[in-house]
């Protein structure tokens, strides 16, 4: 096993991080299941096509970032790099469509990208996604936003700017990328190489490329909410107006275009300061033709994806850790102490009480060390006294030292009821 490192990359969750990750996760159910969205579990792999389809076969994603391989039977599998084609999979696959073509689903865990790590970038990373299926009008438009904005800020995350903008259908997107390519094309010369590639394949995408001369170019490129179609200019008008009515403020980024393929009308993106590049803490759009592209019949379609990775890294500059319960701690001497220390462990653990003994059964004195070093608010003591007398003694670790609860006696029977009731008490 010598030398044997986790993969550049991923990162290993050690437990005084996972309460960050299961306190963020379970706020971030409970408000979806607030919005009436149900969660959607999907596999970690698909078949290749799925991504390359929806995703787009000319995007960083699909040309470079995903882990594909083949299986034994010669199919190619790909470890998921976002969650909203499985979503779409799935939705397909369930005939959704038919037995609920409204379906709100919200998703969390593991995605997969190959890309260059850095501060906020990782190969694996954490998403938590939620997908509106079913509607084309604004409303659900401004659903998605709202679920966005409220998830992140239910995580104390709220000095965030969100940015919106418009990329049309396909009535208006067409004429609008030809106007844009005659313009790039009295520029390119200024173009980085990239972006010489991508005028060609994908132009909307020169529009935020991060290489200085580009920014310039793009800074006069004809902007797509100029040149939308009466449809999608009535359809951002409306889903504007429901962000103002929600007092939920943003601003329109005319070069926001997204990485993937799949969207059309709104997409948005929630930007977090502090973040340096990786800035973007969530994003999401519409995509009304994927289930079509998938197979599926023609169903209309909003979501977004919220980068857990990058919002814990936000959270822990500043907040504290999410508390768990107060830890009980029981110090013992002697055998017989031990084995009653046993069982009120047992029983405290079955009432649901948090409790732990130092199991390598050292002097009295090094238990309480080890008591003191995991963060007990209670130690009880254990010792002949105590089993002559059917008592407990409670240390309470954090009263002063004059306070009449520092330490006390507890009838055995009466114990469990007694650290209960404390517990609730610090809970609190
Ligand atoms: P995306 O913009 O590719 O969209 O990813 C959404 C969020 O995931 C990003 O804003 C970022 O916070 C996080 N993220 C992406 N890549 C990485 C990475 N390498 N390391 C850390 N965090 C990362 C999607 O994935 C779409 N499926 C969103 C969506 C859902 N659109 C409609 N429905």
């Amino acid at each position: 096993m010598e030398g044997i490192r986790v993969i550049r990359g991923m990162r290993d969750i050690l437990p005084a991080q996972s309460i960050w990750w299961r306190w963020m996760e379970g706020r971030l159910a409970e408000v979806c299941e607030r919005f009436g969205y149900g969660e959607l579990r999907t596999p970690l792999l698909e078949q290749t096509a799925l991504f390359s389809r929806s995703i787009g076969e000319q995007t960083d994603i699909v040309e470079k970032e995903m882990y594909t391989f083949e299986d034994r039977d010669g199919s190619m599998l790909t470890l998921r790099p976002e969650g909203t084609a499985s979503a779409v999979r799935a939705y397909i696959e369930h005939n959704m469509a038919r037995a609920e073509p409204v379906s709100r689903w919200y998703y969390m865990g593991p995605m997969f990208r190959h890309e260059r790590p850095q501060k906020g970038r990782y190969r694996q990373f954490s998403q938590m996604g939620a997908e509106l299926l079913g509607v084309a009008g604004p409303a659900a438009d401004v659903e998605l936003i709202e679920l966005m904005v409220e998830s992140v800020a239910a995580l104390g995350l709220t000095q965030t700017t969100l940015e919106l903008n418009s990329l049309g259908c396909t009535a208006c997107r067409p004429a609008y990328r030809d106007g844009l390519v005659t313009y790039l094309k009295q520029h390119d010369e200024r173009l980085c190489e990239d972006c010489k590639r991508r005028m060609q394949q994908n132009p909307l995408r020169v529009l935020d490329c991060k290489q200085e001369a580009c920014n310039k170019v793009a800074e006069g490129a004809p902007r797509m909410i100029d040149a939308l179609c009466d449809d999608c200019a009535q359809h951002f008008f409306a889903v504007r107006g429901g962000l103002d009515g929600l007092k939920i403020p943003y601003h329109i980024n005319h070069r926001m275009v997204r990485g993937l393929d799949y969207y059309g009308r709104t997409t948005f993106e929630l930007l977090a300061e502090g973040l340096g590049s990786q800035n973007a803490v969530a994003a999401g759009g519409r995509y009304d033709g994927l289930v079509e592209t998938l197979g599926g019949p023609k169903v209309p379609a909003v979501g977004f994806a919220a980068g857990l990775d990058r919002i814990l890294l936000k959270l822990t500059e500043s907040a504290e850790a999410p508390s768990q319960a107060p830890l009980i701690f029981i110090v013992s001497r002697g055998e017989a102490a031990w084995t009653k220390a046993l069982q009120l462990m047992q029983g405290m653990r079955r009432a649901g009480l948090r409790v732990m003994s130092d199991v390598r059964q050292g002097s009295f004195k090094a238990q309480m060390k080890r008591a003191d070093k995991d963060g007990a608010r209670w130690v009880l003591l254990l010792a002949e006294d105590e089993l002559k007398q059917g008592v407990v003694t409670v240390k309470d670790m954090q009263a002063g030292a004059d306070s009449q609860d520092k330490q006390q006696q507890i009838a055995e029977d009466q114990l469990v009821d007694w650290l209960k009731k404390k517990t609730e008490e610090v809970e609190k």
